[in-house]
């Protein structure tokens, strides 16, 4: 104990800044093979105000926080130019990146939760009885014909990546991308040329499709002639209906997700999340596994992966941007694609992700 009562910093680091093997023991919605199904979970404001409140409360009167993050700060200055300055003095090797529905919706495809534009804000006529019904499996097995409506919006009307798809693809031919982890399931990723090797489908994609009764295999062409025919997809063997290999609500997360996720977050040293509202487990959670020292960078329309009430109980503190003892993390707020090319602006690397953006005969002025 230090004087006046208060907790000796170095000890109360200690026992705060928990292990990846802590938290393995007490998450329970952390990333393992045995609990494996998209989980949604939105934080209330309210939660929110309260839980941030009492942590307040809590880290002044114990005198928590500054002391013991002074010692795990790698960013001179915790703002963007911070991050900036950070990788151009080569201090990240393994950058990992997360990406949401809003890193593709200026390539046409609606997110999920934006009011009014989202998908879930669009489906009173399939008559649901919630919106996240139509990506449920026990759902889509008595109604596959809701999702198949909705796969018509979600595919790419042409596979054109956007800036921020190309900018990801630099990050890897810099030899910095350790690997890019999306929820998104429409391949722009691939088609932006990032390496298959480099990129984490954590909830599938429309790349390959499966028959729900015999299994047999059937290609991306395949599904999306079934999907523009307005029919739903039947099997050519067995007749059962065929479903892309995404994962719905209450299916598990393809095994590589759980192969890669240990070892690559242990050794990232620069999360960068794009386009998501880090709003479905266990993805969100992957904000939460790389080490402390690790700098996270939020690019997104609005603030969010602050933890509710329930999170916090679980050992996950998620991203603190307005807490007094944040040392690491930083929200740019705007569109990915602008995100993207403010980067390249700061890093120097505008005309590479111009090349890239012409590529495929995209407009070359789009890009920075
Ligand atoms: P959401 O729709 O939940 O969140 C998209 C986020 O991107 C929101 O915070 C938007 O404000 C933001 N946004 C929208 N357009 C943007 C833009 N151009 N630039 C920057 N930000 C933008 O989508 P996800 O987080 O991807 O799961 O949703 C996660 C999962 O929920 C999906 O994979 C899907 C869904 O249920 C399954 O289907 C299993």
């Amino acid at each position: 104990m230090a004087e006046g009562g208060n907790i000796d910093p170095a000890s109360s680091s200690r026992r705060l800044n928990l292990s990846n093997e802590d938290l393995d023991k007490i998450e329970c919605a952390s990333p393992t093979e045995e609990d494996t199904s998209p989980i949604d979970h939105q934080a209330s404001d309210g939660d929110l105000e309260e839980m941030e409140k009492i942590r307040q409360f809590f880290a002044q009167k114990l005198n928590l926080g500054s002391a013991s993050n002074e010692s795990l700060k790698v960013l001179e200055t915790v703002d963007f130019d911070g991050v900036m300055k950070y990788i151009r003095d080569g201090c990240c090797k393994s950058v990992v990146t997360m990406a949401g529905a809003g890193m593709s919706t200026s390539a046409g495809i609606p997110d999920f939760r934006s009011p009014g534009s989202g998908l879930y804000d669009n489906l009173g006529k399939y008559d649901l009885p919630r919106p996240e019904a139509v990506f449920d499996i026990s759902f889509f097995e008595k109604n596959p014909q809701p999702f198949f409506d909705l796969a018509r919006q979600l595919y790419p009307s042409e596979l054109k990546p956007t800036i921020c798809h190309r900018f990801i693809r630099l990050l890897e031919q810099k030899g910095l991308l350790l690997r890019h982890y999306t929820q998104n399931i429409d391949t722009l990723e691939r088609a932006a040329g990032v390496s298959d090797e480099r990129i984490v489908e954590a909830h599938g994609t429309f790349h390959t499709s499966h028959c729900t009764g015999c299994r047999q295999r059937y290609d991306q062409q395949w599904m999306k002639d079934q999907i523009f025919s307005e029919d739903v997809p039947k099997c050519e063997s067995c007749g059962a209906v065929v479903k892309p290999d995404i994962v719905f609500f209450g299916e598990n997360l393809p095994s590589r997700f759980f192969r890669l996720v240990q070892d690559d977050l242990k050794k990232c040293d620069l999360l960068i999340i794009f386009g998501t509202s880090l709003a479905v487990q266990p993805f969100a959670s992957l904000v939460d596994r790389v080490p402390d020292t690790c700098p996270r960078l939020l690019v997104n329309k609005e603030k969010c992966g602050r933890p509710n009430l329930l999170m916090r109980m679980m050992g996950q503190s998620g991203l603190e941007f307005d807490s007094s003892s944040n040392y690491r993390d930083v929200a740019w707020l705007g569109t990915c694609d602008d995100g993207a090319v403010a980067m390249a602006a700061a890093l120097g690397w505008q005309e590479e992700l111009r090349r890239l953006q012409g590529e495929d005969g995209a407009r070359p002025e789009e890009a920075a």
